[in-house]
């Protein structure tokens, strides 16, 4: 297999950056709805989760660099038949993702008040304590952490996390379902499986 993308598959580099990003993002909701469901505030186990939460929004945050850098560097696999309209929304759909993969970590991280412990290795201090916030927010913005706290937050935990990052995920996996089991393309195999050897009928 290629670590490059080819004509005709993902190379496993982009495979593995776009379903390692898949399995973070479950984790990512499941850590913070634990949380919110399973834990009493001011518990180790809450406190955990919370963690757990911080730690893998970060990772998703610095995959999404190397994976638009990778992006950028190797030729886009060819598009199966499709209507122009089909395929302008693919685009649009993957761009979307994309925006959200930087969105969410970044509101995350910047809305947050609490140090990250990195899955319990190392620390990573909180964006209010760092001079980037003193500079921007503080001299800049003339704002207080908990004012500008607030708008960030509300992208943060409404919009995106609530509504957004579902509807895209859930729209862009069923797209993927609807090419593999209606269309009968080779969508899905070009994410997946080795090319060449897996051809559709
Ligand atoms: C792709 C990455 C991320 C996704 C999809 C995501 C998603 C979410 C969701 C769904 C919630 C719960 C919203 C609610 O209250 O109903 C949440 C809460 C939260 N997120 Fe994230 N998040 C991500 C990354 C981050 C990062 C990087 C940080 C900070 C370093 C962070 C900090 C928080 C905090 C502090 C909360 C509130 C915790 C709580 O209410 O229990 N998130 N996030
Ligand atoms: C069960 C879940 C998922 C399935 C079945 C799935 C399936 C796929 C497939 C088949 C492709 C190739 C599409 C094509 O070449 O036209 C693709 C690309 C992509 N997926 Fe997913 N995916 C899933 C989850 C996610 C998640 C959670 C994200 C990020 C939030 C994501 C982001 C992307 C992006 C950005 C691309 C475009 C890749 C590129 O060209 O750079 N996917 N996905």
């Amino acid at each position: 297999m290629s670590l490059r993308n080819q004509p005709d598959s993902y190379g496993s580099i982009a495979k593995w950056l776009h379903w390692l990003t898949a399995l973070l993002f479950l984790g990512a909701y499941v850590s913070v709805y634990y949380r919110h469901w399973f834990t009493q505030e001011e518990t180790p186990a809450n406190w955990t989760a919370l963690q757990l939460h911080l730690s893998i929004g970060i990772t998703i945050g610095v995959l999404v660099i190397l994976r638009i850098v990778w992006r950028l560097t190797n030729p886009v696999p060819r598009p199966e038949p499709g209507t122009p309209l089909e395929h302008f929304a693919a685009h649009a759909g993957h761009f979307l993702l994309y925006l959200i993969m930087i969105i969410a970590p970044l509101t995350g991280y910047i809305g947050t008040g609490a140090d990250t412990d990195y899955f319990f290795l190392f620390e990573i201090p909180k964006f209010e304590s760092t001079q980037a916030f003193v500079a921007i927010v503080q001299e800049q913005m003339g704002l207080t952490f908990e004012e500008f706290e607030k708008p960030v937050d509300f992208i943060h935990k409404k919009v995106l996390g609530e509504w957004v990052v579902w509807i895209l995920v859930l729209g862009h996996a069923m797209a993927a379902l609807y090419h593999h089991y209606v269309k009968k393309d080779r969508t899905l195999l070009k994410m997946t499986v080795t090319s060449k050897s897996k051809k559709r009928e």
